[in-house]
């Protein structure tokens, strides 16, 4: 089974997979696994990203195995997975989250407005997999894995995509 962690950055995939993973769970970090399997294409010089095949790293990822394992990064929706889940969290937290990773600020006016607009739990809703969101401004990354376990276990009805909405939050920009 393949679960996707996925999320704007410095929602805390790679918090909550490094939890997974101390606890004895299989994660991958796709952006590693990426630049390992030369599936990266190309650099998006403008937003400074790597351009990434996604159909090369979908026949890396199905080489992985049939077991649990977990897909750390912001195109694991974009994968052949099982259920994706979508980390969220508040834009004002995210945009704290990101200063403190020293991000400029061009970079993290667009990924907080790419979580303002669920971006990914969109792209992902409309690649037909089942996708499911966490929100993670007031959880901790145990509290979060905990979600994500129980998400795992079958039981996923509070998370449920179309309860975070955060344009009250954007409201107040302007
Ligand atoms: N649940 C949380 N509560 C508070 N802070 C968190 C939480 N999860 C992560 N953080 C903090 O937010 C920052 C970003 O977290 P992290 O690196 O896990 O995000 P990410 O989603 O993996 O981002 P990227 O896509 O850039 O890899 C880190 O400084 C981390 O300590
Ligand atoms: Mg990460």
């Amino acid at each position: 089974m393949f679960v996707a962690i996925s999320g704007t950055p410095g929602t805390g995939k790679t918090a909550v997979c490094e939890r997974l993973r101390d606890d004895g769970y299989q994660v991958v970090d796709l952006n590693k696994l990426a630049s390992e399997t030369d599936s990266v294409v190309g650099v998006d010089s403008e937003r400074n990203v790597d351009i990434v095949d996604a159909d090369l790293l979908r026949v890396k990822v199905r080489e992985l195995g049939n077991d649990l394992v977990f897909l750390d990064g912001h195109f694991s929706h974009l994968m052949d997975v099982d259920v994706s889940i979508v980390l969220r969290c508040n834009p004002d937290e995210l945009k704290r989250r990101l200063e403190a990773k020293e991000w400029d600020e061009k970079k993290i006016r667009e990924n907080v407005e790419a979580e303002a607009v669920d971006a990914i739990t969109v792209e992902s809703t409309e690649s037909g997999v089942d996708t499911l969101e966490v929100d993670t401004t007031n959880r901790s990354a145990e509290q979060t894995e905990e979600a994500v376990l129980k998400i795992v276990s079958g039981e996923s009805e509070e998370f449920k995509v179309g309860q975070i909405d955060w344009s009250e939050v954007i409201l107040d920009w302007y």
